[in-house]
């Protein structure tokens, strides 16, 4: 008996079908000839979890939109000339020591004994001291409960801190909004100790969280509540005092996990130095369930690093340092080291106001030329670097995210198709009716020679499809028709399978793809299944 005849396979993550030369089969005998020549047997087979290429794998988990966006530009040559492309896509700040009063990073990282050694899961004392005593000077000053070492656990980047705090969570419904984070929804799939509830935001709205709209969370019963703030992908921040007034709605009611990776990017302060932090709020750091959650990747401009934070309450810290046991084993101590100087108080202070600076000259920058080019962009985000930019006034063709995304990649630009921010975790709704659909993010995180190269691309994309700021502004203003428009789906997302299955065909497709006015109303028929 033998099991090596599989005869089908294809590549998952572009979906195109691809002829085998092995001939392994999951079958004990050949197939018949109504089989091989039957096409529901192949579309079966094409589509059926039981016939993948690798037995053991499933590659729909592998990977999130960033991800696939920046394996299609692969496919237009990122990889061979990458200087020549401007990746607005990944967001990642720029990482040399040019900015203007900002500390130059590290060059070598010492190797100490210490750090060849196992390090502990909830990383070492001196860096979570260190990172205890940063909080306290900048968002405990005059209060009496004040965070120690054992109220912070290392963690291996922000995504591994993540992915901690799901493993240890309850059995407990949580409330997430959308647009957020691409990298929640794989977080948000993987564990089943808990059920992940969508809470769509209103884009009339600016995409706003609203004390009330928190508040109406817990009242349907939702213990833990994650979001973004400030906020991925749309730049929107919720600040003092409606982030006060939402902790106290959660006081002893839900536990609120504030993923703060964008905190030190706040405009909205003169660029001081000050940093947006639910630790500003905090009665009793033992007490109020709060998870705070950021890291060296982005405010400090290390995303190479790998070196992230969770601070909260000494119980729940205990539990999220013990998982990192059987999780990732921790973060590497040398790194962990070589983080402790970086992060006294007044240097990351004067490091704070330097990187605002920057960062809302670069954002002055690309809105400016955005606008010039007709893009609506009613109000300029305050916080974060990415602007979620709405293709509504562009000609039809290009006027939705895959569409404008392909066009981009044939300039050498890369930014990211809004409906990756749509959130939808184990793959439980169907996407097409998406109101993220004419979105992009636009990260203005790169250097600014980047920025100005994929202007430049953008702007011959909108050359190259005909459109006019005149002609932009008259769609804005005039209003998208609400018949159902059809998308020219380019030829690679006809198998692109969101919603985890390869649909049947292109045409099929079309006919549902529309582009409804706001997440409210698609808020009315979401199905949400919370087994
Ligand atoms: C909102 C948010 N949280 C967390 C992270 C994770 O950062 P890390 O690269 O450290 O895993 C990111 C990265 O893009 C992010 O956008």
């Amino acid at each position: 008996m033998s099991f090596n005849n599989r005869k089908f396979s294809m590549n998952r993550s572009s979906g195109v079908p691809r002829e085998s030369t092995r001939t392994r089969r999951f079958s004990t005998h050949e197939p018949s000839a109504n089989e091989t020549n039957s096409k529901i047997h192949r579309q079966f087979r094409n589509a059926h979890e039981g016939h993948k290429s690798h037995a053991g794998l499933d590659p729909t988990r592998a990977s999130t939109g960033v991800i696939w966006c920046t394996e299609r530009a692969y496919e237009h040559g990122f990889l061979d000339e990458p200087d020549k492309w401007a990746n607005l896509g990944q967001g990642a700040p720029e990482v040399d020591d040019d900015i203007e009063g900002s500390f130059e990073r590290p060059h070598t990282v010492d190797v100490t004994m210490t750090g060849r050694e196992y390090g502990p899961t909830a990383g070492i004392k001196g860096l979570r001291a260190a990172v205890a005593n940063l909080y306290n000077a900048h968002h405990r000053e005059g209060k009496e409960s004040k965070y120690t070492w054992e109220n912070v656990c290392i963690v291996p980047g922000g995504r591994a801190g993540l992915i901690r705090i799901a493993a240890v969570l309850n059995n407990a419904y949580l409330g997430f909004f959308i647009p957020d984070y691409t990298a929640y929804n794989e977080m948000l799939s993987l564990f089943k100790n808990f059920a992940a509830i969508p809470s769509p935001l209103a884009e009339a709205d600016g995409y706003h969280i609203h004390p009330d709209k928190i508040a109406e969370e817990i009242a349907r019963g939702t213990s833990v509540i994650l979001t973004s703030n400030p906020r991925n992908p749309t730049g929107k921040v919720v600040k003092n005092p409606e982030l006060a007034e939402i902790q106290d709605i959660c006081r002893d009611r839900a536990t609120l996990v504030m993923d703060e990776f964008y905190g030190g990017y706040n405009y909205t302060s003169d660029c001081d130095g000050t940093t947006i932090s639910a630790a500003d709020n905090i009665d009793d750091v033992d007490e109020d369930d709060v998870l705070i959650i950021d890291g060296l990747t982005k405010r400090f401009r290390l995303p190479g690093w790998r070196i992230a934070w969770i601070v909260g309450p000494k119980e729940f810290i205990k539990a999220i340092g013990s998982c990192g046991s059987y999780l990732d084993g921790g973060a590497n101590v040398p790194f962990q080291e070589a983080a402790i100087p970086m992060l006294e108080p007044n240097k990351v202070l004067t490091e704070m106001k330097a990187l605002q600076t920057h960062f809302r000259d670069k954002r002055d920058y690309v809105v400016e030329r955005l606008r010039a080019m007709g893009f609506k962009i009613e109000t300029v985000p305050d916080s974060t670097f990415y602007l979620w930019l709405d293709l509504e006034g562009l000609p039809d063709s290009i006027s939705d995210g895959l569409n404008f995304f392909q066009a981009c990649l044939e300039e050498r630009v890369i930014v990211v198709p809004g409906i990756f921010f749509d959130l939808n975790p184990s793959k439980r709704r169907d996407l097409f009716d998406s109101p993220c659909h004419h979105f992009v993010r636009f990260s203005y995180g790169p250097k600014m020679d980047t920025l100005k190269m994929g202007l430049d691309g953008i702007e011959r994309v909108l050359q190259k499809f005909g459109s006019s700021k005149a002609e932009a502004e008259e769609k804005h203003t005039s209003g998208r028709s609400r018949v159902p428009l059809l998308l020219a789906l380019p030829k690679h997302l006809n198998s692109l399978s969101e919603s985890g299955r390869h649909l049947a065909e292109p045409q099929e497709r079309l006919k549902r793809v529309y582009f409804p006015r706001s997440f409210s109303e698609v808020a009315a028929t979401l199905r949400v299944r919370v087994t």
